[in-house]
């Protein structure tokens, strides 16, 4: 049997990551084997391409930008997500192909039907078959961002325009899609939030 493929999208602070590994956790407990990837990442190509994208010295161009996590992303589905999904685990995505959209498209402007059209090379047509959207004010979510420790990465460092867009991208895929994309609120606790994100996980099972 195929496993299930499961994204998280959001802001930067809306605490995926974190989402993530309760998921994970309470999907082993319920005996389901589960593997966890980032993007961009999850591959050497693919984390050496983040150090690239996140360390903002490049000065790179949107087109580029895009370009670059396609290509990890077209790394990480061949080598990892399909072999881990036909293997019968359950994939666990710490951002996918509407990241690419919110950001790139909404974000930077680049046309969307370009976009989709590059997105469906680089995953080869696989969709996950659940997108847990962590919505959150922009406002909240760089405040966020902000108190983790260490630099600010290349995108925190955006206007706050930039992520407003980012966030009006990602509640218009949320309408286009919403038989795979489910909108959770993530300003409550992380408790409060992983109950929302296992309710909608139960029903997709
Ligand atoms: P990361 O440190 O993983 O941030 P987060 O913990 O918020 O996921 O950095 C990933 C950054 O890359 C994040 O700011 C969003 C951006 N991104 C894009 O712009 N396009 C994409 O297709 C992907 C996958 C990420």
């Amino acid at each position: 049997m195929r496993g299930l493929f499961i994204s998280f999208e959001g802001p930067d602070g809306a605490g995926k990551t974190t989402q993530v590994a309760c998921l994970a956790r309470a999907l082993e407990a319920a005996g389901r084997r589960v593997v966890c990837v980032r993007e961009p990442g999850g591959t050497r190509l693919g984390e050496d391409i983040r150090a690239i994208l996140l360390d903002g010295s490049h000065g790179v161009v949107p087109v580029a930008e895009m370009f670059l996590y396609l290509a990890a992303r077209a790394q990480l589905v061949t080598r990892e997500i399909r072999p881990a999904l036909e293997r019968g685990y359950t994939v666990l995505s710490d951002r996918y192909l509407d990241s690419t959209v919110a950001y790139q498209g909404f974000g930077r402007g680049i046309d969307l039907a370009s976009l989709e059209a590059a997105n469906r090379l680089a995953t080869g047509g696989l969709v996950p078959d659940l997108t847990i959207l962590l919505d959150l004010p922009v406002e909240v979510a760089l405040e966020r961002a902000q108190n983790k420790t260490g630099p600010r990465d290349r995108l925190e460092g955006e206007a706050l325009s930039f992520h407003r867009r980012v966030r009006e991208g990602y509640l218009w895929l949320a309408r286009q899609n919403p038989g795979r994309i489910r909108v959770v609120d993530a300003r409550g606790s992380v408790a409060e939030v992983f109950e929302a994100v296992w309710r909608a996980v139960r029903e997709a099972l």
